[in-house]
């Protein structure tokens, strides 16, 4: 059984496989701007939403220990396909890490808005029923019905947002969540926010979008104030961190947070011989 560190530091782990986490930590710098911040994307990994659960499990476990050796006070896994996937064994083996995923938050703020939710995500977090869950837990008259997009998250981390072919892509996966004349649309994967324009050009302006991001953020704020944890004085900069090239990370993030990131290259091999053992 693996434990969080006895000491922690002021940090917040964030984690993705990429460039998906950001829109978390933007509202992170929104509604909490005193804390600081360590993010990880395993870029070397992704995408992780056409990945087995238990490869995910022991993505998200090495993560972890990673984590945990950096003494984070707590984790936000900004990635709904770890959240549908991990959340539940990791905290089983992490105990006194609080940790934090995207679906309950987002799935909570869909229902406070419509009836007829849509969800787009990963085709990992479609296949879980994890959104179809959570949403029906809250209000059991609601209708859902999920999307697997697996072309997303290639695109927008290639920087493609703009391309005809995305624009078509995203109309082809909208297409049949149109056709049920949802009345909600929840983001369930960090990266797509990222393709905002684009999807709110094609859905009727009548259809609500959740981003959970900002709802996650809300919830670490509370769970902060009710552990007693959170940081009042100025922060320190956000470590960035990945476990493949940290150019194209650079490259892309500079468009989502306006600024030039620094980003390390961490190998997590090292840490997958240490959870193995
Ligand atoms: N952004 C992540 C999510 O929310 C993972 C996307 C991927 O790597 O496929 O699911």
């Amino acid at each position: 059984m693996l434990h969080a560190s006895s000491q922690s530091s002021d940090l917040i782990g964030v984690f993705d496989s990429g460039v998906g986490g950001l829109t978390v930590l933007r509202e992170l710098y929104r509604q909490l701007p005193n804390e600081s911040i360590l993010y990880f994307g395993d870029t070397a990994r992704l995408p992780y939403g056409t990945r087995s659960r238990l490869e995910i499990e022991q993505f998200v476990r090495e993560i972890l220990v990673w984590m945990t050796a950096h003494r984070v006070k707590m984790v936000i896994m900004a990635c709904n396909t770890s959240s549908a996937l991990a959340i539940e064994t990791v905290r089983q083996e992490f105990p006194g890490l609080p940790i934090l995923g995207v679906i309950l938050p987002g799935a909570r703020a869909a229902v406070q808005k419509g009836k007829r939710i849509g969800v787009i995500s990963t085709p990992a977090t479609a296949q879980s029923d994890a959104y179809r869950q959570a949403i029906l837990e809250v209000d059991a008259t609601a209708q859902v019905w999920q999307v697997g997009c697996p072309e997303f998250v290639p695109l927008i981390e290639q920087g493609r947002i703009n391309d005809l072919y995305t624009y078509q892509v995203v109309e082809q996966y909208l297409q049949p969540l149109l056709e049920q004349e949802i009345d909600t649309l929840v983001y369930g994967c960090t990266h797509y926010p990222h393709l905002a324009p684009v999807i709110r050009s094609i859905v009727p302006k009548s259809v609500q979008l959740i981003d959970p991001a900002s709802h996650v953020v809300l919830a670490a704020a509370q769970e902060l104030d009710v552990l007693g944890l959170r940081h009042t004085r100025p922060p320190k900069p956000t470590r960035f961190y990945v476990s493949g090239d940290p150019h194209p990370f650079v490259q892309i993030s500079r468009q989502w947070l306006g600024c030039t990131p620094c980003v390390e290259q961490v190998r997590l091999s090292e840490v997958a011989e240490q959870v193995a053992s």
